[in-house]
């Protein structure tokens, strides 16, 4: 099928993909537009918890892990894949866990903690039933414990990614990417991921339309 929005120029494993560092917001690097995808063939996949479903009077913490738009509350993370969406046409997918998550942040914050001590494996809800449709995969999530949240290590473990793109997005509370780019990179050996990886900061969500305008221009 012909693409129907942005084209792809080159999306080989090894082919000129994952030449940038990861820099997050912004992070510009080598010509600009090179890469861009074909809608039909591109998987936003996402990790997100936003911990309440009011969109006013909550906790500073809590107000900050999630973002409204239109009086809906989404996660972080969530607002971010819907932004490349709508810029990409793409499809999205949400990474759920199969046992339902805590809705109190303190009480999620102590069980992600143990998880990760005990490098559980979280069940996933649902995999990708269709993955052999695409030929690129985004894959977003929040940073948990200066890491990613362990139901994604689930998550890369389930799927053959072997000559997928693999294009990383993520949100923070001030660690960055905090590794995870080349922890992905480790775990998806035969896979074509990209080093220029998105992030931004909880607290700078208004930012958020811009920088992923600005970081798929950057992308190739
Ligand atoms: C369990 C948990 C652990 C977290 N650990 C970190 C961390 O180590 N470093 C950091 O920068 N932010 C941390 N955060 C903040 C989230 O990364 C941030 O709020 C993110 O935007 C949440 O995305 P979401 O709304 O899509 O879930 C943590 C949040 C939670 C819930």
């Amino acid at each position: 099928m012909a693409a129907t929005g942005i084209t792809i120029a080159s999306c080989s494993p090894g082919g000129g993909l994952g030449l940038n560092n990861s820099t997050g917001p912004g992070a510009a690097g080598g010509s600009r537009g090179a890469l861009s995808f074909d809608p039909a063939r591109t998987l936003i996949s996402y990790f997100s918890v936003p911990l309440t479903d009011q969109s006013a009077n909550n906790r500073e913490d809590v107000e900050n892990s999630m973002h409204v738009v239109d009086g809906n509350v989404l996660g972080n993370t969530e607002y971010v894949a819907q932004l490349i969406q709508e810029r990409t046409g793409a499809q999205l997918f949400r990474i759920e866990t199969a046992q339902s998550l805590p809705v109190s942040m303190d009480t999620l914050t102590d069980e992600a903690e143990v998880e990760q001590e005990e490098n559980a494996r979280p069940g996933v809800k649902a995999p990708i039933s269709d993955l052999a449709a695409y030929d690129t995969i985004f894959i977003g999530y929040p940073i948990w414990w200066y890491d990613l949240p362990m139901v994604l290590y689930t998550f890369l473990e389930q799927h053959d990614f072997t000559g997928k793109n693999i294009v990383l997005f993520s949100t923070h509370g001030g660690s960055r990417l905090s590794g995870t780019v080349e922890t992905i990179t480790a775990a998806l050996s035969g896979a074509a991921v990209n080093q220029n990886a998105f992030t931004i900061s909880r607290d700078d969500m208004h930012d958020a339309p811009g920088e992923v305008d600005s970081w798929l221009g950057s992308l190739n």
